[in-house]
């Protein structure tokens, strides 16, 4: 049965709402979260709330940061912690909400299997972590490093770029495979896949970035939605940076 594949929301729920129309518009209704569905956007609560359904919700750098400590966080992303964290905590809300939200979070894991499949946010070396970008192809060592870790096709988020890495270190960008891969085609190798960010695009198109995947062929989208209503909510949030909304206009 066939998954939608959805990583980085970032609370930007204009965005999460047309994936979750278009995805059950194709009738798919079995959601795979690869994490951070908070921090940056201005619906944290909602999106948490729209994601429970997920049958596997991977925990990403985020949520780890609202639950523990976010280290390595700079200044903009450290004040849109705080500001998320407050909301998880509202006393305008019902406190059995607020604990729902938490409990949530607490049933996130670093990694799943599924048969041949693995799920994470970063990457299986350093879960919430590591990094993944194109250019990390030559860096030979560090990529087979990853491809020791799974054991035919990994699903990661975490760098907000949609992109394919095979084990015979070649890379390739969704649009240049006509937005679809055929996994059986790969033969031996295996394959690293991002699904790109649903809410917070890096790649130079704001349009939001999801994947589905029936066992073998994964299939990537990217939507228009409204980019305008959420950077004004963000612009209208003293507790969010501008930047947070300028970045959604461009997808940088
Ligand atoms: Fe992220």
């Amino acid at each position: 049965m066939t998954v939608a594949i959805l990583a980085d929301i970032h609370s930007n729920l204009e965005a999460l709402t047309v994936v979750l129309d278009h995805m059950e518009s194709r009738g798919i209704s079995r959601i795979v979260c690869l994490g951070d569905i908070i921090g940056y956007g201005p619906n944290p609560r909602e999106c948490l709330q729209l994601l429970y359904r997920s049958e596997v919700a991977i925990m990403g750098n985020h949520e780890e940061a609202v639950m523990f400590y976010g280290e390595d966080f700079n200044p903009k992303a450290r004040a849109s912690l705080e500001w998320t964290k407050d909301q998880l905590n509202s006393t305008e809300h019902d406190r059995t909400e607020n604990y729902d939200l938490w409990n949530f979070l607490g049933t996130m894991q670093q990694v799943v299997e599924d048969g041949d499949t693995m799920y994470t946010h970063g990457s299986p070396r350093v879960p919430t972590r590591e990094y993944v970008v194109p250019a990390d192809i030559r860096n030979r060592e560090k990529m087979q490093g990853i491809f020791d870790l799974f054991q035919r096709v990994c699903f990661i988020g975490h760098s907000h770029v949609p992109h394919i890495y095979t084990s015979d270190m070649k890379h390739a960008s969704p649009e240049s495979l006509k937005d679809a891969i055929d996994l059986r085609k790969l033969g031996d190798r295996k394959a690293l896949i991002n699904t790109g960010s649903v809410g917070q695009p890096r790649d130079g198109d704001p349009r939001t970035s999801y994947a589905t995947f029936d066992g073998d062929i994964v299939r990537f989208f990217r939507l228009e939605y409204d980019v305008q209503k959420t950077v004004d909510k963000i612009y209208a949030t003293e507790g969010l940076p501008n930047f947070l909304a300028d970045r959604l206009l461009v997808g940088r």
